[in-house]
Formats: structure tokens, C-alpha cells, sequence
């Protein structure tokens, strides 16, 4: 990336942030990053964050979704702190200790099921999908995991390898593991049947069904798990038609194979309910969550029926790290903030604030293409042409330009880049969020009146 070009096209000072990059660029390999802005972060607080040099931005990315409570949330600060003086961690593997076992106490409370519950431990989404595969594997004994297309699990070996929207001849040179296959995922706005899945939910169902039973009978009888987010996050914000989920996990109860709910983007609140998989009204066997979990501190749960997480055999969840105790206590925390401040309802209200206002903003903005939105789970989709919704990413890749240059951080995601990701915190002040669709307003203005330089275009990664 050339940083020093992009500096050129900024009117803000960056140096800052640009000796950090040269820094960066020289002992951070590339494939870690798909880097947006010329930015070093240097300070968070809330929903703001600041730069190396001192710019405020509004955070409208949370860190990919993580801080649903805020940065620094007071409550996770307090409980990080109390522990670090009390004892870091003792691995769990060996001995026991308080805070996960709390952990996985508060976390089976908070899933739906009727049924003895466990939860086991990690970092990260990734090694908690991995989780998922071992035991859908172990449970049912059989190979095979079905997956879906444009998908996101993570990347590790297992997670990279059920990830859909990674080109395969690109993964294909880390001998993934070749034992999942992939469904298209209903996309009601887009998909390779034709359908408009607004209009007709129940066609787009029927269809999508038909391409798993063909998928999973080509399997012949080798299938353990379905794995799938309830809501395609970096597919672009893509809900599937409700009937499609339910009917989904019928057919995994009728297989006898595990259903594993993938929240590593959509849990703790941000969807209006705790688990976004509660508005289907679904009970899945396993639930996936990392990112916001920990409130700022790495922590994934695997957490579900007890019989199938006992099926995995020992010592295969044993990480020397599993359970950390601060991670753990800063999760504790974070749990109990959402549930207490009940910052689901908060997203519930704010997300329908900003998808009305995206709403009205389509009437004046032709590349407004599409509003996808579940409380604070929200994605815009740019166009170029709004009847055969073709995607736009270079329009919506200049509205994030823009949006930073003037202080919102606001990035693109999705299968086609084109998808203006709103990711906020739960519990953003009303006050930051009027500023931040200010900004917005004046983003897609400078955006659609050619303002944004056209040299930024071929710079910018996006996804
Ligand atoms: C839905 C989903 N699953 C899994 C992951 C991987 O999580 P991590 O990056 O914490 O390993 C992500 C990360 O973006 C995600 O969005």
C-alpha cells in the first residue's frame, strides 16, 4: 500500500500515523490486514477513538463488532483490574478456577434450550469454530460439515477451510481441509436463482433447501454438522428468509447431525436480542461466540448440549490459555452490562433510527441500493444501478473515504466490497449518533458530487 500517496490526498495530518504504517509494513506480514485508512489508533473511549496524531473519529466499526459495550467500558476495566492484581490466569488445564467456571455458568444461562448445557473456552472466533467442527465430528462420528458460500468462519485451519468467501484456488495452496462443502446461502437480494427473496421468501426457501438436501445427499450419509450464521456478517449484512433458518434446522434434528449457530458477529446484543438466532426462534445445538464477548479482551465460547461438547475426547479442548481468568472476568462483565443495561433493546431502537434515516437518505441518494438492518446489525448496499442492483464498490468505498476524512470510521464490507458496514456500539450517547449521521449526510454529499478523489480508489484494499 502506498500510504504516502494516500497522505497526499488527506487534509488531515497523519504523520503520526504514517511512521507507524512504514514501521508496520516493514515486520507485520501483509496477509495479517485489509487496511482502509492511513490510521494508527492510539486511544479509545465510549464510541470515540482517537489517532496517533490526534484525530477524533465516531466509531461506527467497533474493532469488527467487538465493542458493543463501548471502548473502556468502566464495569470491564474494573473487573480486568481486579484480577490482574489477584492472579492473572492458572491454566485450567491442570487445576480449576472460578472465573470461567462463572463464565460458562452466565453463558449457558443466556442461550436459548432446554437441555443440560457446557461451554468451552478460547481467544478468538476462529479456534472457536474449530471447537464446533471437533465436536460435530466427535458427536456424530462422521466428516463432513456443511457450510455456506461467501460465509466468514475465521482463520485457523478448520475455520478458514469452512470460510466461503475466501476464493478457493487462493486457499487451495494451504491444503485446507477438503471435507466441508458449501450451499449457496438464501441472499434475498442477490442470489444465482433469480429470485427476489423479498417479494417471494418462500421460493428463495424452497430453493436454497433444494441446494443443501443435493449437497448434503452427495455426501452419502457422511454428514456431522451444518455450521451457519444466523446473519451473514462480512457477506455483507445478508438476512435469509426466516422459514429458510427454521426449516434448516429441522433438517439438521432430522439427520441427527449438530447444528452450530455461528455468533461470533451477531451475539451479545447487537442483532435487539442476545443471539440473533432468538428471532428465528430456533434452539441449536451449539452457539458461537467471540469478539464482542470479551468486551475488549480475547475470549471465545463454544456453548451448547452438554452430550455433544462431552463427546469430544480429552485433551482436545486444552489450550495452555483456555478459561483465562481476566479474559473470563472482563467477559463476566461484559454479560452482565448488556443484560443489566439491557443494551439489546438499545440496539433495537438506534438500528431502526439509522435504517429510517438510510431510508429517507435513498430518496436523494440513487445508490442507495438496498438497507439491510436487525438492531444494530446494518449494512447498505451501494449500486450503480438500483433496478439490476449492481454492486458499487468504488462509489462505496469513496461515501468511507469520505466519512473518515470528516471523522466517522466506516468501512465497506460484503461478497461484492460494496456494502457500507454501521457497526456502532450498543450504547452510543444520542448525541454522537446525530453527529455521526451528520457526518454521514455530508459523506455520501461529497461522495455522490464527485469530491472524493478518484485516486484513492486504486490505494484502498476494502474487502
Ligand atoms: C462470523 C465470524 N466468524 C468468525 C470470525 C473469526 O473471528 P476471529 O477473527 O476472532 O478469529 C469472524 C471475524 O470476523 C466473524 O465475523
Amino acid at each position: 500500500m502506498d500510504w504516502k500517496k494516500l497522505q497526499n490526498l488527506t487534509k488531515k495530518d497523519i504523520r503520526k500515523s504514517c511512521e507507524i504504517i512504514a514501521r508496520d509494513e516493514k515486520t507485520i506480514p501483509e496477509a495479517t490486514a485489509i487496511k482502509y485508512f492511513p490510521m494508527a489508533v492510539a486511544k479509545a473511549k465510549g464510541s470515540l477513538v482517537w489517532d496517533a496524531d490526534g484525530n477524533r473519529y465516531i466509531d461506527f466499526l467497533t474493532s469488527a463488532a467487538v465493542y458493543n459495550v463501548g471502548h473502556g467500558h468502566p464495569a470491564v476495566l474494573e473487573a480486568v483490574k481486579a484480577q490482574m492484581e489477584k492472579l492473572q490466569n492458572y491454566t485450567i488445564v491442570y487445576f480449576y478456577n472460578d472465573k470461567p467456571v462463572q463464565l460458562a455458568e452466565m453463558l449457558t444461562a443466556s442461550i436459548p434450550g432446554d437441555f443440560p448445557k457446557k461451554a468451552a473456552f478460547g481467544f478468538g472466533g476462529s479456534d472457536a469454530v474449530d471447537s464446533a467442527i471437533k465436536a460435530a465430528r466427535a458427536w456424530t462420528g462422521k466428516k463432513w460439515i456443511l457450510s455456506f458460500k461467501d460465509s466468514y468462519h475465521g482463520m485457523t485451519y478448520g475455520s478458514l477451510s469452512a470460510t466461503g468467501i475466501v476464493d478457493s484456488r487462493t486457499k487451495e495452496c494451504l491444503c485446507p481441509d477438503s471435507r466441508i462443502a458449501f450451499a449457496e446461502y438464501p441472499d434475498p437480494y442477490r442470489n444465482s436463482w433469480g429470485i427476489d427473496g423479498y417479494m417471494e421468501p418462500e421460493k428463495l426457501t424452497e430453493a436454497a433447501l433444494g441446494t443443501v438436501r443435493q449437497t448434503v445427499a452427495n455426501l452419502e450419509g457422511g454428514l456431522a454438522g451444518i455450521l451457519i450464521e444466523p446473519v451473514q456478517g462480512d457477506g455483507g449484512m445478508i438476512f435469509p428468509p426466516g422459514a429458510f433458518m427454521q426449516r434448516l434446522s429441522d433438517f439438521a434434528s432430522q439427520q441427527g447431525v449438530v447444528f452450530i449457530d455461528e455468533e461470533v458477529q451477531t451475539g451479545m446484543g447487537r442483532s435487539g436480542k442476545m443471539w440473533a438466532i432468538e428471532h428465528y426462534g430456533i434452539v441449536p445445538d451449539l452457539i458461537v461466540s467471540a469478539k464482542a464477548l470479551g468486551g475488549g479482551m480475547p475470549v471465545s465460547a463454544l456453548v451448547g448440549r452438554a452430550d455433544i461438547l462431552d463427546s469430544v475426547p480429552v485433551p482436545f479442548f486444552a489450550y495452555t490459555h483456555t478459561g483465562h481468568s481476566i479474559n473470563c472476568a472482563a467477559a463476566a462483565a461484559t454479560l452482565e452490562t448488556i443484560q443489566k443495561q439491557n443494551l439489546a433493546k438499545q440496539a433495537t431502537e438506534k438500528g431502526e433510527r439509522i435504517a429510517q434515516w438510510f431510508r429517507e437518505k435513498a430518496q436523494s441518494f440513487p445508490f442507495i441500493g438496498d438497507i439491510r438492518q436487525q438492531g444494530l446489525l446494518i449494512g447498505v448496499d451501494i449500486v450503480s444501478n438500483k433496478k439490476k442492483r449492481t454492486p458499487d464498490k468504488a462509489m462505496a468505498l469513496k461515501i468511507s473515504w469520505a466519512a473518515w476524512e470528516r471523522g466517522l470510521i466506516l468501512i465497506t464490507f460484503g461478497k461484492n466490497g460494496n456494502v457500507l458496514r454501521v457497526a456502532p456500539p450498543l450504547n452510543i450517547p444520542d448525541e454522537l449518533l446525530d453527529e455521526a449521521l451528520e457526518i454521514m449526510n455530508a459523506s455520501l454529499e461529497d461522495a455522490a458530487g464527485g469530491k472524493v478523489p478518484e485516486d484513492i480508489l486504486p490505494l484502498l484494499k476494502g474487502w
